[in-house]
């Protein structure tokens, strides 16, 4: 059985759709995944539609597009298929939101380091609590340090809530291997941005046992 990660954050542009593409892709270059876009904006399927003409693109990396009453049934089936199912959500907690944290292994938070995003992360954080599922924050576009950074990490120390130990910096390499329907991993496989997407992955498989 697979194991189901939900990318939830109810902050718009915290970087749900960046992370479950850059993750996906580092996955799968040692397992079955799938990508599951349960966001009606739908940046991640166009994400999928791009790899289709790129030559780099691990053709292993499924991305699928289910909403509604068919999700539950879908994340069954894609566990039982693949070792990792990650799913994007949108930036509101909706029905479809809800079904995805109810049937996920690890919530996954993206964040920028500051208070805003935490601020905005305590619906997500709520729901995953009262789903019984374990959630985790991740660091998006973060400074290697800042004040503001150290002063954030105590606080989710202090809170106890996890914050996985590797962080994603802000580099223009991720955007750019998006735009081209890969992840950093695919683009370039010994860049900065590849390795520390592989060192993210590695603290998330850690999490997930
Ligand atoms: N670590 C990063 N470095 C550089 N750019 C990033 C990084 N993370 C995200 N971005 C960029 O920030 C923007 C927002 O990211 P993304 O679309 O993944 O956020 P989101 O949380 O999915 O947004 P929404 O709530 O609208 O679904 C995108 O243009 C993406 O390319
Ligand atoms: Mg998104």
């Amino acid at each position: 059985m697979g194991q189901i990660i939900a990318v939830a954050q109810q902050k718009g542009g915290a970087g749900k759709t960046m992370i479950a593409a850059q993750f996906g892709a580092a996955l799968a270059e040692q397992g079955r995944v799938a990508l599951l876009d349960i966001d009606p904006q739908g940046s991640l399927t166009a994400w999928g539609r791009l790899r289709e003409g790129a030559a780099k693109a691990n053709p292993g990396l499924e991305v699928i597009a289910v909403s509604g009453w068919r999700l539950a049934n879908e994340l069954e089936k894609l566990k039982s298929s693949h070792d990792y199912v990650l799913v994007d959500t949108p930036p509101v907690i909706d029905s479809d939101a809800r079904r995805a944290i109810r049937g996920a292994d690890l919530v996954l938070v993206p964040m920028n380091p500051a208070p805003p995003d935490l601020w905005a992360a305590e619906g997500t954080l709520k729901l995953a609590a009262e789903e019984r599922r374990p959630a985790a924050l991740l660091f998006n576009r973060a400074p290697a340090a800042s004040k503001l950074r150290k002063r954030l990490e105590a606080e989710i120390a202090a809170r106890r809530l996890t914050l996985l130990p590797v962080a994603l910096a802000n580099r223009a390499g991720y955007a750019n291997a998006f735009a081209d329907g890969l992840g950093v991993t695919e683009a370039g496989a010994t860049t900065q941005a590849a390795e520390e997407v592989r060192a993210a992955v590695q603290a998330l498989r850690a999490l997930l046992g």
